[in-house]
């Protein structure tokens, strides 16, 4: 099959390479999936780029991408025949392994092929593995945010804008800071949006919440927001964290916060537990059929250019970059 692959980190035009290899077969449990879009996170391109802490190639050759969708062409032994033929859209790909969704084929294990409704294209379907994940178990991961008041920080961005639109849907009031008139108008659903470049956050937030300020922050950069979080955040709130680009090592007021009773929650998508994987699967599945969720498709790219779609991802692309597979 023909696939991109990387046999050491480094620049994506440098590393990235598009050949021949073999087409894996499915393992016991396991799907066999014809993949029709990769989708690229900047989780993706940061791996690639050897930026993660003690990062030494932990495989000689590594297929890049943990999010795709296409179609089950195959099953192994112990998975289910039934879905043969299944259109799906996957998570963790390449997460721990070596075998991702830059190629024609890939096989893992079958519950990471989850169901992806007909009225949902593939291109759709690369951007939910890890943006709607994300932002589900961000969003929704503690219980029900009803009634509540939900702060999402970059709101334009391919987590923040599913957030959103979560929160929104689950019944919250919502609002978002973006940067720019741009992403503002990217926003889907919020109740406010801000412009955290521009304008006070903590004035334009306390001025709509009547100096409330709000029960739950999903966060895209900790350090940089803390000193707004801790000054927007209610008694017993919680701050969802799940980047800190901005500010990698920041210093954590620990009385700030526990004066507060403010609960600090760090978020890889990755790693979540079974159960809360399972329930955020089925809510994201039931929010596609009902035709509720707006999928941000940015550029898309040929296989080929997989190396273009890499520095489309560093430059800061609108919506979650997408390769078509031939
Ligand atoms: N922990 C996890 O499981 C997990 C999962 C998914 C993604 N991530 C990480 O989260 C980050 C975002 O991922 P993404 O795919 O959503 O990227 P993206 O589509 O590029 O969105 C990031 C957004 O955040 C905004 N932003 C940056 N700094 C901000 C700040 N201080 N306040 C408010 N907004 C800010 C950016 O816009 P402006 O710069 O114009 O403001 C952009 O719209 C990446 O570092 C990624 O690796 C982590």
């Amino acid at each position: 099959m023909k696939a991109a692959y990387y046999e050491r980190f480094g620049p994506a035009s440098d590393v990235l390479r598009v050949g021949e290899v073999d087409t894996p077969r499915p393992g016991s449990g396991e799907a066999l999936v014809r993949l029709a879009t990769s989708g690229v996170n900047p989780s993706d391109v940061k791996l690639r780029a050897g930026q993660r802490p003690g990062a030494e190639m932990p495989y000689a050759r590594i297929i890049p991408h943990s999010d795709g969708a296409g179609v089950i062409e195959a099953v192994g032994p112990w998975a289910d025949r039934r879905r043969l033929g299944q259109r799906v859209w996957l998570w963790n790909a390449q997460w721990r392994r070596a075998m991702g969704t830059a190629a024609e084929y890939v096989s893992l294990p079958a519950e990471q092929a989850a169901p992806l409704p007909e009225a949902t294209s593939f291109d759709a379907g690369a951007t939910l593995g890890i943006p709607a994940m994300t932002a589900w178990a961000a969003v929704c991961g503690d219980g029900p945010v009803e009634g509540r008041t939900v702060l999402v920080t970059g709101g334009a961005g391919a987590v923040g804008r599913y957030a959103v639109q979560m929160a929104k849907l689950s019944g919250a009031q919502v609002i978002a800071t973006v940067s720019g008139p741009e992403k503002a108008a990217r926003v889907v659903g919020a109740d406010l949006v801000v412009d955290y470049k521009r304008e006070n956050v903590v004035r334009a937030v306390n001025d709509f919440t009547y100096g409330a300020g709000v029960d739950r922050i999903v966060d895209v950069d900790f350090g940089a927001n803390l000193a707004d979080s801790l000054a927007l955040i209610r008694e017993g709130g919680t701050i969802v964290a799940y980047a800190s680009m901005g500010q990698r090592t920041p210093a954590l007021p620990f009385y700030d916060l526990m004066f507060r009773n403010v609960t600090l929650k760090t978020l890889l998508v990755y790693l979540l537990d079974a159960e809360t994987r399972r329930r955020g699967i089925a809510q994201i599945v039931r929010w596609l059929e009902a035709g509720a969720l707006n999928c941000a498709v940015g550029p898309v790219f040929a296989l080929d250019a997989v190396a273009e779609a890499h520095a489309a991802v560093e430059a800061g692309p609108s919506g979650t970059v997408v390769v078509r597979l031939p």
